[in-house]
């Protein structure tokens, strides 16, 4: 396990220069130089609404197929930073760096209702045999009898399930989670957490994964950054073999010091929901 101080990123983002906008400076995000094997790279990354600051001069790197965890308090801008990566937010500003094809799932899954599950995977999908492809993926997700049905007919996890689906049909180089699990119940979320593990070794995509639940980060990530005050505030390298034993030292270790750098008590709160 090893912890890097983000300011690391400031200084690479200085060596390596940047192509346009300064950070803050008004319009579109500028471009950085990507270096090879990095999938997503920001830097001096802002966004405010009105007077509110929510990303303030961010820095981020993530690199191919690396599964990041990101925490932070709620409203601390974890879904915008998700969104601007996703190239779904215009607005920002500052340099923004995506290299790969972007999928994202959201906390809930927003499948079309009058749509059936297989239309909904397909849906949009540029191949030669869409339903196919389709298909295949809900296979891989544990759905595929259940292609047929209509979204309101499944259950939580199902349509978790149907998200996943979707966002693998595209097969996105950076994979974006935002709390995909956290409206499941605790034995669903623990199978989604080897569902997603086992489609990430499948097919590497790196993935950002936004969670408020430190244990789940921890069972899931190669590094866990914690977003505070519209920066990372911490990143923290984890190297514990999968499957990983929550009792192992160096993650009850990581466990107390992300709680305390959320200011979250130990003794006090499993995860952050109680904000
Ligand atoms: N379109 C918007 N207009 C105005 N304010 C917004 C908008 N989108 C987000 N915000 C504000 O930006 C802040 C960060 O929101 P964001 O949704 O990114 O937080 P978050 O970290 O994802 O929170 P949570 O953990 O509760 O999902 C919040 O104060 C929110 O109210
Ligand atoms: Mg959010």
């Amino acid at each position: 396990m090893a912890t890097r101080n983000p300011g690391d990123l400031a200084a690479e983002r200085a060596a390596r220069g940047r192509s346009t906008a300064a950070p803050g400076s008004p319009g579109p995000p500028g471009t950085l130089t990507a270096p090879a094997g990095t999938v997503a790279l920001t830097g001096g990354l802002s966004r405010s609404f009105g007077d509110r600051i929510v990303l303030d001069d961010l820095d981020l790197e993530i690199r191919s197929g690396e599964f990041v965890a990101m925490i932070g308090r709620s409203g601390t801008g974890k879904s915008t930073l998700l969104r601007a990566l996703a190239g779904l937010d215009r607005d920002v500003t500052g340099d923004l760096t995506v290299n790969a094809a972007v999928a994202v799932v959201f906390q809930e899954p927003r499948l079309v209702p009058w749509k059936r599950v297989l239309a909904n995977v397909s849906l949009g999908l540029r191949a030669s045999d869409p339903r196919g492809v389709a298909r295949a993926a809900l296979d891989e997700v544990g759905l595929a009898a259940r292609a047929d049905a209509w979204p309101l007919t499944l259950s939580g996890g199902e349509a978790q399930r149907a998200a996943l689906a979707r966002a693998l049909v595209r097969d996105p180089g950076l994979l974006l989670l935002d709390e995909p699990f956290s409206a499941l119940d605790a034995l669903t979320r623990i199978s989604m957490h080897g569902l997603v593990l086992s489609l990430w070794e499948r097919h590497r995509p790196a993935v950002l994964l936004v969670t408020h639940d430190v244990d789940e980060a921890l069972a899931l990530a190669d590094r866990v950054l914690v977003l505070a005050d519209g920066k990372i505030a911490h990143s923290a390298t984890i190297t514990v073999d999968r499957p990983r034993d929550r009792d192992h030292p160096d993650l009850v270790a990581l466990r107390i010091r992300l709680l305390t750098e959320l200011g979250v008590a130990t003794r006090d709160a499993d995860t952050l929901d109680a904000d």
